[in-house]
């Protein structure tokens, strides 16, 4: 049996784990260019099956900084790519590297590879969960929150995340996609108040909400934007159309009335705060201005992406274990 520690969905942290990587991520960020050997000299894989530009390059240069070496695999110039079972692309190149992150399709390829992997294997996006994603964003938040002083008792370190983050109105807009499962598996470990404001018709994942109700999970679903926004504390939105998606174009009419807009943000508190994990489409899912007033956070956002997914990695794949 394949007892090595993975990072699947965000189930596989309790809440004490992902409360310690956000103090560490904090030590990180602020102590770039220290050196750091926590990965030293191991080979970690990145196998992708669809396009990225945030999670490939942060991940490559967060390996690079812990000591280790990424090796960048697209499955376009694998045997994967031409067929070759998950399962013996896993058996074999768990003979050659420490650790994989993977992007792939259907969140059972996943599960699959780290079954027959024997080693820590991390999830980079899968169409179910982009549980790395999910874990920057609310360290965004948690980073502004508590530098803006709200931040309840500051000597208690990651009693005061805790704090911050169960009293937050987090609303999202728009798909039930990957991003909609993260923010209800996020909440289910973290507790915080969730809504997700989509058209009639669209409804999260059953085993998303399985997975939620395991875990004692809550959340909302509402077809009217306005009333979701009121007093929100994080207004958030993600593309209408994912990766694999292509041939689902009707979709953005239906989503249209969704999209993140001034009556959205003028209904939320005042220091509300915008994040979207990229690419955007701009007048699509949120609108322009709105966007580019918000980009300061988040651009934050996507380099926090670095710093969080070191943590993770020093958690999952680390030698030293912190
Ligand atoms: N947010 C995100 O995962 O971006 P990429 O698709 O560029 O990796
Ligand atoms: N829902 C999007 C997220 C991209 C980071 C997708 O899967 O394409």
């Amino acid at each position: 049996m394949n007892l090595v520690r993975n990072f699947l969905s965000v189930y596989d942290f309790t809440k004490d784990e992902i409360y310690d990587i956000f103090l560490r991520s904090v030590v990180l960020k602020a102590e770039r260019g220290r050196k750091n050997v926590c990965l030293e000299d191991m080979k970690i894989g990145l196998i992708f099956e669809k396009s990225s530009t945030r999670t490939r390059v942060s991940f490559e240069v967060g390996i690079v900084e812990l000591g280790g070496h990424p090796i960048f695999m697209s499955s376009r110039d694998l045997q994967l790519g031409r067929g070759e079972p998950v399962k013996d692309t896993a058996r074999v190149l768990s003979r050659y590297l420490d650790g994989a992150i993977i992007r792939t399709f259907e969140q059972e390829r996943i599960e699959t590879f780290a079954q027959y992997f024997e080693k820590p294997v991390i999830n980079g996006l899968t169409d179910l969960y982009h549980p790395a994603q999910i874990l920057t964003d609310i360290f965004t938040v948690y980073e502004i929150k508590s530098k803006s002083g709200k931040s309840g008792n500051k000597s208690k370190g990651a009693v005061s995340a805790a704090d911050i983050i169960r009293n937050l109105k987090i609303v999202y807009f728009g798909d039930a996609n990957n991003m909609a499962n993260s923010w209800v598996s996020l909440q289910a470990v973290l507790g915080f108040e969730l809504i997700l404001a989509m058209p009639e018709g669209f409804n999260i994942d059953k085993t998303v909400k399985e997975n939620s109700e395991k875990s004692g999970g809550r959340f909302l679903i509402s077809n009217d934007k306005i009333s979701a926004s009121k007093n929100a504390d994080v207004i958030t939105t993600d593309v209408f159309i994912s990766m694999g998606q292509d041939e689902e174009k009707e979709k953005i009419d239906k989503l249209g009335p969704f999209i993140i807009d001034d009556n959205v943000v003028k209904n939320a508190k005042d220091d509300v705060i915008f994040l979207h994990c990229l690419p955007v489409h701009r007048n699509e899912e949120v609108a322009e201005d709105v966007f580019e007033r918000f980009s300061p956070v988040v651009f934050e956002e996507a380099g926090n992406r670095l710093h969080v997914q070191k943590a993770i990695m020093e958690k999952v794949f680390g030698k030293i274990k912190i």
